[in-house]
């Protein structure tokens, strides 16, 4: 077949799974908007260099095919200056290309402007934590943005490295204890995302995530006041609830009153009994697994799951959780 038949019918292929198949998930932020036309330059040149490599092998590997009794020697080739001058320069020019592209998207991206709102993102094995320093330092287990308003992540670690990743947001950024990264998101679509860790951080790497809420800015206004409006509130129950909530205790514990169901650390419908294991008062033994997880470790359950950073939780906000749960649980 000739060569050019080859080039064409690999670039026809290598085009159609890359058009055919839905490769990216819906964009919902401005920034996909920069990053997808990045992806499809480099699928380009990538289908590009693949047809044509493939075609020559192919073609090669029929056209120069020795006889099957020939054993002598090939004849003795030099190479070929012209060619591969031009196998040379070609890939050159065009991953200079990619990469300075790259540079000027990478540097739209980190443009932030004036009004925004800041996010500030706490990450932990494996949990994430969002708070909005703008509205009382309300916190949030899950990220809930306003649609269309940049929003300004600032984000960091308190144990090892994670990766916050919303695939429909397109960016991802390394969360390093002791330092604080950024990233700049504008969502663009109403809905609900996942926000995913995409940096191995060890044994609950893979649950550890969370979603991204876009809301319409008028009903996101309205649950930061709702928020910092729970979290004050007297009532236990109340308070109680939106700490739970907020801290994301339910992505690893079932507490049938909060409609959690994890299964990555003990069931918390049945506190006395594991307090009554434990040969402990209630009340402490709540207080303390959450405050110092490691000091009592549930017979089945691994050590150093549980985030050991609750200690920092306002006294009122810890109270609130305690009696929350040791409520919850008598009626579950
Ligand atoms: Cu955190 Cu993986």
């Amino acid at each position: 077949m000739p060569l050019v038949v080859l080039v064409v019918l690999f670039a026809g292929g290598a085009t159609a799974v890359a058009l055919l198949l839905p490769w990216l998930p819906t964009a919902a932020a401005l920034q996909a908007s920069e990053i997808d036309p990045v992806f499809w330059m480099v699928i380009g040149i990538s289908i590009f260099v693949f047809a044509i490599v493939e075609a020559v092998i192919v073609h090669s590997v029929f056209a120069f095919r020795a006889p099957p009794d020939d054993d002598s020697d090939g004849p003795p080739v030099h190479g070929h200056a012209a060619l591969e001058i031009i196998w040379t320069v070609i890939p050159t020019a065009l991953v200079i290309a990619i990469g300075i592209y790259s540079a000027i998207v990478v540097a739209r991206l980190g443009q932030l402007p004036k009004h925004h709102l800041t996010v500030d993102v706490t990450a932990q094995q494996y949990a994430w934590t969002f708070k909005y320093p703008g509205a009382g330092g309300i916190t949030s287990g899950e990220l809930r943005l306003p649609l269309g308003e940049a929003t300004l992540l600032r984000m960091t670690s308190l144990d090892v490295i994670h990766a916050f990743f919303v695939p429909q947001f397109r960016q991802n950024e390394d969360v390093v204890p002791g330092l604080t990264s950024t990233l700049i998101v504008t969502p663009t679509r109403l809905g609900t995302y996942p926000v995913i860790c995409n940096e191995l951080c060890g044994l609950g790497h893979s649950v550890m995530r969370s979603e991204a809420v876009v809301m319409r800015p008028a009903a996101f206004a309205a649950w930061e006041k709702s928020q910092s409006k729970a979290i004050s509130s007297s009532s236990p129950s109340v308070a109680g609830a939106a700490v739970f909530k907020n801290n994301g205790c339910s992505a690893c514990h079932t507490l049938t009153a909060a409609g959690a169901t994890g299964k990555v650390g003990p069931d918390l419908d049945k506190l006395s009994t594991w307090a009554a294991e434990a040969k402990q008062p209630l009340v402490p033994f709540v207080r303390t697994s959450i405050v110092d997880p490691n000091a009592y470790i549930q017979p089945g359950f691994p050590k150093n799951v549980m985030p050991q950073t609750f200690a920092s939780l306002p006294k009122q906000q810890l109270d609130a959780l305690v009696q929350y749960l040791i409520s919850s649980s008598k009626k579950g």
